[in-house]
């Protein structure tokens, strides 16, 4: 199959077919999304608390994300990766770009970061300078000691408004795909519609462009707890590449994440 690019992803929301998309951190389980067939892998920094047992992403280095974007790449030969910029290391624009050199020239196609307004100078210059970006909106883990925990963003009209905003600076700016996590169902609807770029929810219901799920979770053997809006695929099918094919049917099929996974 040939290498999934941005533009066949914006195709994708364009034709309303929904993009499919996981966690992955190492070779043997990034051959078996490629070859399932998921379109986007991101080395999220969630690798700090589902590999490396922290309570956060927080104590994740860009020599992490490095180390384990090359393993992905070594085996994905048609997934678009994307390689998560960890907490702190986009602090200044000039930052963002040394440290997003090192994950692209680890073999990821983009960089993601998390955040609104305030990075839309850092967002302008990677694209500039050749690097695309993927913007991170509502539950952004790395800012957890500000919200005072993991916990749903948006339920209210201001910062909903605030949110939609920041969605709309960003893809001026420059991003070409937009994650976004745990926010109502309504606000996502707004935010899905009002981009042309790609959103891809978690924990955001099924009307978003595309889904995305920590590995983990989607096979139900993350160490900590499992959040709502996660579904444990390897429980019905008992087999790791029926549950990758599972998740994918589900999400094309708008039947995962359903009401009991998504919040009102
Ligand atoms: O780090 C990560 O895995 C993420 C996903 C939760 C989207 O950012």
């Amino acid at each position: 199959m040939a290498k999934i690019s941005v533009s066949r992803l914006t195709k994708m929301k364009q034709d309303n077919q929904k993009i499919t998309c996981m966690t992955a951190y190492d070779a043997s389980f990034a051959a078996i999304f490629d070859q399932a067939g998921i379109q986007v892998l991101l080395v999220g920094d969630s690798l700090g608390m589902v590999l490396q047992g922290h309570d956060s992403t927080l104590p994740v280095t860009v020599d992490d994300i490095r180390y384990h974007t090359a393993a992905v790449v070594s085996t994905a030969k048609s997934a678009f990766i994307i390689a998560d910029l960890p907490f702190m290391s986009y602090s200044t624009p000039e930052m963002s770009y040394e440290n997003a050199a090192i994950l692209m020239r680890a073999g990821a196609n983009m960089v993601k970061m998390e955040g609104g307004e305030w990075l839309t100078d850092s967002v302008k210059g990677l694209v500039e300078r050749g690097i695309p970006v993927c913007g991170h909106l509502g539950l952004t883990p790395q800012s957890v000691n500000i919200f005072g925990g993991y916990k749903v963003q948006g339920r209210e009209e201001e910062q909903a408004n605030e949110l939609l905003n920041d969605a709309l600076l960003l893809q001026e700016a420059g991003i070409q795909l937009l994650v976004l996590e745990c926010v109502p169902v309504s606000l996502a609807d707004r935010i899905t519609a009002a981009l042309q770029i790609p959103v891809i929810g978690i924990g955001a219901g099924c009307e978003t462009d595309g889904q995305i799920l920590v590995m983990h979770d989607a096979f139900g053997v993350s160490a900590g707890f499992c959040p709502k809006f996660s579904k444990n695929f390897l429980l019905e099918t008992g087999d790791i590449r029926q549950a990758v094919t599972l998740y994918i049917d589900q999400v094309e099929s708008r039947q995962f994440p359903s009401a009991e996974h998504s919040f009102y």
